[in-house]
C-alpha cells in the first residue's frame, strides 16, 4: 500500500520541476491526481510521463475563471480533494532601482493572488484530514539580492499558512508551507541565460551547507511527508528542504 492510497490530490504547476516530480511521487504512492499549468504541450508531456491516474486541466492560477474550471473538473470526476499542493509560482531577477511594474504585477498575481484563490476555491471540496501545502522558499526568510519581489511573495505565503491554520481551526484541515532551497528545475535555470546557468548553479551549491542543490525528487519527498498522515499533527508550519541554506 502506498502512503497516499486512494487519496485525491491537486497539484498546481504540475507540468514541470518540483510539481512534476511530486505528481509522479504522489501517483507512485497510490493517489489520483489533477495537475495544472498554462502550457498545454507541457501538460501533455507530463501526463505521458506520469503514466496513470492523472488528469491535466490547462489554466492560469491567477485567473479565477480558470480556477473555477479546474475545481469543477475535480468535483465532477472525484467529488473531493484530500491534498492540495499550491505549487505554481514564478519570479524574475531585478535589483531595487530596476523593478518594473509589469513583472511586479505578474509575480504578485501568480504567487500571492494565485495561491490565495487556489486554496479558497478548493476549500469546499476539502475533507476533514485534508492537507494543504503552500510553496514558500528559503528566500521568504532571508534577504536575496535582486530577488526582493519574489522573496516578498514567499514571505506572504508563509503568513498565509499561519493565519489560515487559525481560519481552518476545527475543520480538521491542515495547512503548511514547504520551503525549498535551490532545486534543479527549469524554473530555476530559466532565471538566467543559458550562458549564465552553470555559474548560477555553482554559486547556489556553494551557499548551501550540504554543498549541492536539491533534485526535484528530494523536494517531492518532503511534499509527500506534508501530504501524508506522517505530518498529521502539523499545521501552520514551515518545512525547509534547503540543504541547510536558510538554517545557518
Ligand atoms: N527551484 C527552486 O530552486 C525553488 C526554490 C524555492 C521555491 N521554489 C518554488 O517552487 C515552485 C515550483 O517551482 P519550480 O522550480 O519547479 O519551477 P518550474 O519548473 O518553472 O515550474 C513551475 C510550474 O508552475 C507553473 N506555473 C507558473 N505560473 C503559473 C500560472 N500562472 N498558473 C498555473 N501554473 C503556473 C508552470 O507551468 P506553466 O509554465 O505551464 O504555467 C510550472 O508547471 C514555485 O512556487 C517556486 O517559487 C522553487
Amino acid at each position: 500500500m502506498g502512503r497516499l492510497q486512494g487519496k485525491i490530490a491537486v497539484i498546481t504547476g504540475g507540468n514541470s520541476g518540483i510539481g512534476l516530480a511530486t505528481a509522479k511521487r504522489f501517483v507512485a504512492e497510490g493517489a489520483e491526481i489533477f495537475i495544472t499549468g498554462r502550457r498545454q504541450e507541457e501538460l501533455d508531456r507530463a501526463v505521458e510521463a506520469i503514466g496513470a491516474r492523472v488528469t491535466a486541466v490547462q489554466g492560469d492560477v491567477s485567473r479565477l475563471d480558470d480556477l473555477d474550471r479546474l475545481f469543477d473538473t475535480v468535483r465532477e470526476k472525484s467529488g473531493r480533494i484530500d491534498i492540495l499542493f499550491a505549487n505554481a509560482g514564478l519570479g524574475t531577477f531585478a535589483p531595487l532601482g530596476a523593478i518594473d511594474e509589469a513583472s511586479f504585477d505578474r509575480t504578485l498575481s501568480v504567487n500571492v493572488k494565485g495561491t490565495l484563490f487556489t486554496v479558497q476555491k478548493a476549500l469546499p471540496l476539502m475533507q476533514t484530514g485534508g492537507s494543504i501545502i503552500l510553496t514558500g522558499s528559503t528566500t521568504g526568510a532571508m534577504g536575496t539580492a535582486a530577488f526582493s519581489v519574489y522573496s516578498a511573495t514567499k514571505a506572504a505565503i508563509r503568513n498565509f499558512a499561519r493565519s489560515w491554520a487559525l481560519d481552518l481551526k476545527g475543520s480538521g484541515i491542515r495547512v503548511n508551507v514547504l520551503s525549498p532551497g535551490a532545486t534543479e528545475t527549469p524554473g530555476l535555470k530559466g532565471l538566467v541565460t543559458p550562458a549564465e546557468e552553470a555559474a548560477l548553479l555553482e554559486s547556489l551549491a556553494a551557499q548551501t551547507p550540504l554543498g549541492r542543490i536539491a533534485s526535484p525528487e528530494e523536494t517531492a519527498a518532503v511534499a509527500l511527508f506534508l501530504a501524508s498522515e506522517d505530518s498529521s499533527f502539523m499545521t501552520g508550519s514551515e518545512v525547509f528542504a534547503d540543504g541547510g541554506a536558510a538554517q545557518v
